[in-house]
């Protein structure tokens, strides 16, 4: 997929240097990666989702994942590059995802990154995988204005932020279990699909009717802003075995808790903008692509007379344009490190909040 030219807008606005990055996108089972220019734009991204190879087992296998992204890293690399008729010469940066994620799967992105900016004498930056998500929408157009909340919905993280600048994340509040994706992909299996889950139970839920069965809004009213998604599964259960439904009950459990989520996702987000005062909410993470949630959001944001901002589809779920991207933020306040050239030692951050992340200087 290609975009020349469509983000001039940002370098005007973070007032950038001309640089390629190459970013690289490893934390789970889909390889990024992309080319990001700061005066050019996204130039391309190819990506590679390894949805198949875990369908069997369920859910992602670890083992596999490092493998597959050994497999398929240099090929996206050298198709990318030809594709957008860049060569490895003119990289200025690597940028890579170096947590949070699987520690052999972001390995894989790490060491690749670091050898090739060894060999090319360039600096290699380690993202961290929210910041890109968090980052995203401003790839798109309109975009929005620092400061904004943000609602992060993935498989590992629901979150609301405060994000005030590149690096400024104030975290409001969180899931106290399972993620909303978690959720999706958990009460899919309870529902016999396969994995992927949240596309899965979104498309069967569009066949039901919500409200037939009735399923808990968990602390839609708890006065904070957290969340807690683990009972909703537990709910999906018991309905299971209660109603042993057919196919049609089952899409109707599907668009149940499809509407439980997205109630409580909505809610808190209304939430969180009334207690900041801001007018801007940025949806972020693969659940942000579920389209009952972006109707609910984008009605009740009317009404509040805020804007609402997504990513495009392809940047909602992982990807590597969202990792050169930040990393090309990022690079372009820090400077492209010196140190970092010719340097052989990495590590990458398995667990790693977002709020741990430090500011790059004004
Ligand atoms: O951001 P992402 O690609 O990976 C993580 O960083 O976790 O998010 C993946 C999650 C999965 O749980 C997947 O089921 C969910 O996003 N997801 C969806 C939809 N598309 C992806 N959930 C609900 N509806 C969708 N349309
Ligand atoms: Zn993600």
């Amino acid at each position: 997929m290609y975009y020349i030219n469509r983000q001039a807008f940002v370098k005007a606005r973070f007032n950038l240097l001309p640089m390629l990055v190459l970013g690289i996108e490893t934390s789970c089972d889909e390889t990024g990666v992309a080319l990001y220019h700061t005066e050019r734009a996204l130039l391309g991204h190819v990506l590679y989702s390894q949805a198949a190879l875990h369908a069997d087992y369920g859910g992602v296998v670890p083992e596999l994942a490092s493998r597959d992204h050994i497999r398929r890293v240099l090929p996206l690399t050298r198709d990318l590059l030809a594709k957008t008729g860049c060569t490895v010469g003119e990289l200025d940066a690597i940028a890579y995802t170096e947590g949070p994620g699987l520690a052999g799967a972001l390995l894989v992105g790490a060491s690749i990154a670091h050898g090739l900016a060894y060999s090319l004498g360039v600096p290699a930056l380690g993202l961290h995988h929210l910041e890109g998500h968090l980052l995203s929408p401003l790839l798109s157009r309109p975009a929005p204005e620092f400061p904004f909340i943000a609602l992060l919905v993935s498989g590992g993280h629901s979150q609301l932020m405060r994000v005030a600048g590149i690096g400024d994340y104030e975290l409001l509040g969180e899931t106290v279990d399972d993620a909303a994706g978690e959720a999706f992909d958990k009460t899919a299996k309870l529902l016999g699909l396969g994995y992927p889950g949240g596309p899965a139970l979104a498309q069967l839920a569009e066949t039901g009717r919500p409200g037939r069965f009735r399923l808990p809004r968990p602390m839609l009213t708890s006065g904070d802003l957290n969340f807690s998604f683990s009972g909703l599964k537990t709910a999906v259960l018991t309905l299971i075995a209660q109603q042993a439904p057919d196919e049609r009950g089952r899409a109707d459990i599907a668009a149940e808790f499809e509407a439980a989520i997205v109630d409580v996702l909505v809610g808190k987000s209304l939430t969180a903008l009334g207690r900041t005062g801001l007018k801007q909410l940025v949806v972020a993470g693969g659940v942000g692509a579920n389209r009952l949630l972006r109707e609910r959001l984008s009605a009740a944001a009317r009404k509040k007379a805020v804007d609402v901002f997504y990513p495009e589809m392809e940047f909602c779920t992982d990807n590597g344009a969202m990792i050169a991207f930040a990393g090309a933020l990022r690079l372009q306040k820090t400077g492209p490190r010196i140190e970092n050239r010719g340097s052989t030692a990495f590590s990458v951050r398995p667990r790693w909040e977002l709020e741990d992340l430090v500011a790059p200087p004004d």
